[in-house]
């Protein structure tokens, strides 16, 4: 794999700015949950570095758990639509307030069907927290109740986000220059 610094196009969200707005993010959920129940979600992969930083915002009595999706399509930046569950929730949600932690909401695909799936098991209440919202890209509708940044149609990676695969480990998002980037092969 190329060093990032290669095909680094600019840094769109400094590390700095991401941990402002995570603090915030969790102010935001500490006020609209006090004195409830709350069942953290994370959306394997991507959400795993916001999750762990959103966690030590939110001073509510909380649980975690996470599940791992998969979409159809290999090579594809944004699924398709063909989304299935690869690992599964530990704890049953019925009656409790689950929220949601995704890297990026793109398509709205992924999130979509998690939606879908969750609400049938009955929670009390359900809602999305996204780090990242590249609406220009959106191909459902979906609700994202908590939005960290609103993002331009670029490929992005870092804090969370791969480029195949690499890189999630940044402290910033970035942008990819394709021109730059060599894909191994
Ligand atoms: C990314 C991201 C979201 C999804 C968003 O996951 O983490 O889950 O895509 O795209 P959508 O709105 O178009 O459905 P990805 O499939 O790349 O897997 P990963 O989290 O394991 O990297």
């Amino acid at each position: 794999m190329q060093n990032y610094k290669d095909f680094l196009d600019y840094v769109l969200i400094d590390e700095i700015s991401l941990q402002k707005r995570i603090a915030e993010l969790g102010a935001e959920i500490n006020q609209d949950y006090t004195g409830q129940d709350l069942m953290l979600i994370c959306i394997l992969r991507g959400g795993i570095t916001f999750m762990v930083d959103l966690m030590r915002h939110v001073t509510v009595p909380h649980v975690m758990d996470c599940m791992a999706i998969s979409s159809y399509g290999v090579g594809a930046r944004s699924s398709t639509g063909n989304v299935r569950v690869t690992y599964d929730l530990q704890n049953n949600i019925e009656g409790r307030n689950v929220l949601l932690v995704e890297d990026i909401v793109d398509s709205g695909h992924t999130i979509s069907h998690v939606l879908q799936m969750l609400n049938t098991r009955n929670p009390k209440s359900l809602k999305v927290c996204a780090l990242l919202d590249k609406e220009e890209r959106r191909e459902v509708i979906v609700p994202v109740h908590y939005r960290g940044f609103s993002i331009p149609n670029a490929y992005v990676f870092g804090y969370g986000l791969d480029i195949d695969e690499y890189y999630r480990n940044l402290p910033f998002i970035g942008v990819v220059d394709l021109e730059k980037y060599k894909p191994e092969s």
